[in-house]
């Protein structure tokens, strides 16, 4: 079994799809694993480093995807890279499918058995390889260290002999995994925390976080989680009542984190212009919502914008990637434990079992044809 871990090519993917560990694990496996030189560059890892878990590094892509069996990737492959991959061949990455049409039937065409990390099964057995909560965590704290950074005060309310610092007051807008770790990271910096959300069950978790909760808390709110955990649209009037506590509320904040997703749709839009205006100077909203279409009306993928009355608006793209080592190891590890149901211990081959609901649930493409339900195409 020969195992790939290439450099990405996309300019803005610090990440990478293995780190030492990891291929220390795979070699145990019965693995041999060839990594791209330089792969591990910007999650600081380094050559050496790989060589010395016992992995071959190779000089370029074509010499490491040569013969693999099975490619360990942060992104998409790309046509370039599909180009070096011999058909049959398994690749495990996060594929972000939803309107890559072409991008999907490229893999087919390919050959290649193409896994989605990000459709993993939220079930106890499959936590270990939930790359969105291991990925998402990390964003949300992330997401606080940058609204610090821009923020022209301090978080602790500090008593000097030079007079008194109020604390900062965050809110937090969503509250799943990456909005839970923004209020207790944003709390372990010592500001003043709200947060909202519109399923039910966060309210408690909010609280417990040592934080104020703050919604619309009338009949549809009471019914707005899915079987599956996430959150429904809600309605024009919901989304109105909405919009007039948060407008009251978000005039008084700091710094502002959006972090709320609607799975298969566009992100909320939770933040108007006009609220934006009712801000202070010197406030800060970070939207980590922004690869999604964004919460904040004004927020600019990629970029931090000023507004004319002073209001930061951050919008970084691939958050996780900001914390590149530690995101590496997490994601590393999730992608390990579902290479470790699909290997044969016996011959030490990947056979990956086609009627596992884990790889039902992640497979888009095989034998040269897409086959994951949400992209067959319509009759
Ligand atoms: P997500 O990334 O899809 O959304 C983030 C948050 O935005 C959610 O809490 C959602 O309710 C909120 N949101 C959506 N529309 C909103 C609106 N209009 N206004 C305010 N907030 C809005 O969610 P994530 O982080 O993937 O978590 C979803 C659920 O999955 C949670 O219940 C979480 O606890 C659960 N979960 C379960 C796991 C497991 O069982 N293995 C692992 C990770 C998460």
């Amino acid at each position: 079994m020969r195992v790939a871990i290439p450099t990405e090519i996309s300019n803005a993917e610090t990440r990478v799809g293995a780190t030492p560990e990891t291929v220390k694990k795979l070699i145990n496996l019965g693995a041999l694993v060839t990594v791209q030189a330089g792969a591990g560059r910007a999650s600081g890892v380094t050559d050496g480093d790989f060589e010395a878990a016992g992995a071959t590094v190779a000089p370029d892509a074509a010499a490491t995807y040569q013969d693999a069996d099975l490619v360990l990737k942060v992104r998409r492959p790309e046509a370039a890279e599909l180009g070096h991959i011999k058909r049959g061949a398994s690749i495990i990455a996060t594929m972000d499918p939803y309107g890559q049409d072409a991008a999907l039937s490229a893999m087919a065409q390919a050959g290649v058995n193409a896994f989605a990390m990000e459709f993993m099964p939220r079930i106890t057995r499959a936590q270990v390889m939930d790359v969105l909560s291991s990925q998402a965590n990390l964003a949300g704290y992330r997401a606080v260290i940058d609204g610090a950074g821009e923020y022209g005060r301090a978080l602790p309310m500090m008593m000097t002999a030079a007079g008194t610092v109020p604390a900062a007051r965050i809110f937090i807008m969503g509250v799943g995994v990456a909005g839970l770790q923004a209020i207790a990271t944003a709390r372990r910096l010592g500001a003043i925390v709200t947060a909202t959300d519109v399923r039910p069950a966060t309210k408690e978790q909010v609280e417990s976080l040592g934080a104020k909760f703050i919604a619309v808390e009338d009949e549809e709110f009471k019914q707005a989680e899915t079987s599956g955990g996430y959150a429904k649209e809600m309605s024009d009037a919901y989304k109105a009542k909405q919009a007039d506590l948060v407008a009251s509320h978000i005039a008084k904040q700091d710094i502002v984190i959006t972090t709320a997703l609607i799975p298969g749709r566009p992100a909320p839009k939770l933040i108007s212009a006009a609220m934006v205006g009712s801000m202070r100077a010197g406030s800060v909203i970070v939207d980590l919502a922004v690869e999604r279409g964004g919460n904040c009306e004004l927020a600019t993928p990629g970029e931090t914008v000023v507004t004319e009355n002073g209001v930061h608006i951050v919008g970084h793209l691939n958050v996780p990637g900001r914390l590149a080592a530690t995101a590496s190891s997490l994601y590393a590890k999730n992608l390990l434990a579902f290479v470790e149901t699909m290997v044969d211990k016996g011959t030490k081959t990947l056979a990956p079992k086609w009627d596992d609901e884990l790889v039902k649930a992640t497979l888009l493409t095989r034998d040269g044809a897409i086959v994951h339900p949400n992209f067959l195409p319509k009759p």
